[in-house]
């Protein structure tokens, strides 16, 4: 029976995928700055001295050193890499998932990422999976990762991409036809002829924007051009060829004729808001951005050099050019190719989200911004009432010289991009080291012990202290940008940010809260980055229910994590019935969550709800999240 490539790596490592809950061991786990922090901190509060898997921590995220906070941070996560001996990348090495693709991921193998990016390790034929922080601390302290068996989908690409179209192109058309819901419980696995006319870096930006549609991740056969691409980086030895068997038959079939793209852009405020370049094109800017983990390859950024090669970009347009990695950027030096993007006018930033996820390069008030990136919800940039768009270097690069959104197709020829063969060496690129027990991890004034969550009741009777629409995303429920990611490590300094865009006053009560009480979302509610603190802050003020129309799936599995109760409606309209400050009564929780239905007594009658947990999802939030059930897993 020919097999998919998901089945033959899961099939190489052992795992059953004829169970509806697959048990994982992943060979690397990776975490960052923003991710890290309070993981480390629950590895050390359940007492785990030793990790499994290898492990890499990137210092990507909270790179801005304004006070000591972020600079305390690092210094804790270096003393953490070396007592655990997990490799440490020190601030200005590289965007977490464009370093591991370039420094340690390997076709074949598992990866396990708190980041929801993660699976842009797919793009090297990597099964690399996103999870909440300490979700992947659990795992690297070699317990099983859980995850839902995945349908998968086969995206059989087709033909060749025309002049000016790219895979951030191929990925966006994805999302028009998907929607950023159409990936839940399924993997996007590449297949067709038209994978060989994409590049690893093109390959790896589908895979990483894949998350977009709440996919559990996405994979790319390896063939010669990741033999390539290893070899680049000196590492031609970890490549394999590896691919699904002809006439693999998938749960699902999409197909993308390659031929039929032209450039695309997500519109405000949502990846899958997908329209053709041409259809905006003229509408003015005031920023244009390009980097991210997303687009921020050597082929990305030369690409934009040979565009603005003897030209400037227009007058009045802020415009950052970020490297994914500093090899990246040492490679463009060496190649001569640098001098056209600073002399085209453009600022040359630090190698790290940056922008992404609003350190920086906020746009004005109101304005529009053109950026290669993955996400583009309201008020990611920084700037509340800013408009983000989303598109490939090409389409940012074009429109960078002329102020307005432009098709690149306008621009005549395409560039013709030579990718070194051997990218330099350089100093400072990952630091690893044998675990070093003893060492004494500093903590600053700012890193305070995460708090955990309580033991199941049997019975409840909360109030809804909040009711959300769709789509909410973890940046609404707790927001990101330089201020708030330097509170990672302390909670209660995160408190006053709660919710606030969704109620801005919410914070400012919460001294009048209730111990305990509930959340009302609608549909793909938790959507977006990983964002383990969008539960854990909630949380520790005394959320202890969710209650939505549907709930994404990183942030389903961080509130069971984290002790919070996760109910689904059965009767979706059902979210009509339920106002502010109404008291949800549940009876017998614990033999209805055994069921898997919860029915709840309301003011306005009783409301059926869904709560599937596996077994072990089941023990995670009896005992109160999963470091009181490590610690007690542990003690046994
Ligand atoms: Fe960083 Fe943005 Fe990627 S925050 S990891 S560059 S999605």
């Amino acid at each position: 029976m020919p097999v998919t490539l998901f089945e033959r790596i899961c099939r190489e490592h052992k795992i059953d995928t004829s169970l509806e809950s697959l048990a994982i061991y992943p060979d690397q786990g990776l975490m960052h700055d923003a991710t890290a922090t309070p993981a480390c901190l629950q590895l050390e509060a359940a007492g785990i001295r030793r990790l499994v898997p290898k492990t890499y921590v990137y210092c990507d995220h909270n790179l801005l050193q304004v006070g000591f906070r972020n600079a305390d941070d690092h210094r804790y996560l270096r003393d953490m890499a070396r007592k655990l001996g997990m490799v440490f990348s020190a601030p200005g090495t590289g965007i977490c998932h464009q370093t591991h693709l370039e420094e340690a991921a390997f076709p074949g193998g598992i990866l396990l990422g708190a980041d929801s990016h993660t699976p842009m390790a797919g793009g090297l034929g990597m099964l690399a999976i996103g999870a909440g922080g300490i979700e992947v601390a659990t795992a690297l302290a070699g317990e099983a990762f859980y995850t839902a068996r995945p349908l998968v989908v086969g995206v059989r690409l087709e033909g060749q991409l025309p002049a000016w179209v790219t895979g951030k192109d191929v990925v966006l058309e994805l999302l028009r036809r998907v929607s950023v819901r159409g990936g839940v419980g399924r993997i996007f696995e590449y297949h067709g002829p038209g994978v060989a006319e994409l590049s690893v870096p093109e390959r790896a930006t589908i895979c990483n924007m894949g998350a977009e549609t709440g996919a559990t991740t996405s994979l790319f056969p390896s063939d010669e051009r990741t033999r390539q691409y290893l070899k680049r980086f000196g590492r031609e030895s970890a490549w394999r060829p590896l691919a699904a068997d002809p006439g693999a038959v998938y749960d699902d079939e999409i197909v993308i004729h390659l031929d039929e793209l032209v450039p695309l852009i997500a519109l405000p405020d949502s990846p899958d808001n997908v329209r053709p370049v041409a259809e905006v094109a003229g509408l003015p800017l005031n920023q244009v951005c390009i980097g991210s983990c997303t687009n921020a390859s050597f082929r990305d950024l030369a690409v934009v050099s040979a565009i603005w090669q003897g030209r400037r970009i227009a007058s009045g347009v802020d415009v950052s050019v970020t490297p994914g990695t500093r090899r990246t950027l040492a490679a463009l030096l060496e190649t001569g190719l640098v001098s056209a993007l600073v002399e085209a006018g453009a600022r040359l930033l630090d190698c790290a989200c940056g922008a992404c996820n609003g350190v920086g390069q906020s746009p004005c008030s109101g304005g529009a911004s053109l950026r290669t990136f993955n996400r583009n919800f309201k008020g990611r940039t920084g700037t509340a009432d800013a408009r983000a768009y989303l598109a490939s270097p090409e389409t940012a690069a074009a429109s960078a010289l002329t102020g307005v959104i432009t098709d690149p197709r306008s621009l005549n020829t395409p560039p013709r991009i030579v990718v070194p063969g051997c990218f330099p060496a350089v100093g400072g690129t990952l630091e690893a080291s044998a675990p070093e027990p003893e060492t004494v991890c500093v903590r600053g004034p700012n890193i305070r012990p995460i708090p955990s969550g309580t033991p199941l009741p049997d019975a409840f009777a909360f109030p809804i202290k909040l009711i959300a629409g769709d789509n909410v995303t973890t940046d609404h429920l707790l927001p990101g940008g330089a201020e708030m990611l330097s509170l990672r490590s302390n909670i209660p300094a995160s408190v006053p940010h709660v919710f606030e865009r969704l109620d801005p006053d919410f914070a400012a009560h919460v001294s009048e809260l209730p111990p305990q009480w509930i959340v009302v979302g609608g549909a793909n509610f938790g959507q977006g980055s990983s964002r383990e603190h969008a539960v854990i802050v909630p949380m520790s003020i005394g959320m202890k229910v969710v209650l939505a129309v549907s709930l994404a799936r990183i942030f389903r599995q961080n509130l069971i994590n984290n002790g919070v109760i996760p109910l689904t409606f059965v009767n979706p309209a059902d979210v009509e019935r339920l106002a502010l400050n109404d008291v949800l009564e549940a009876k017998h929780l614990r033999q209805g969550l055994r069921e898997g239905r919860v029915t709840l007594c309301t003011p306005h009658g009783t409301i059926d709800t869904v709560c599937r947990l596996t077994p072990h999802e089941a023990e995670i939030l009896e005992a109160g999240g999963i470091v009181a059930w490590l610690k007690a897993r542990r003690a046994n």
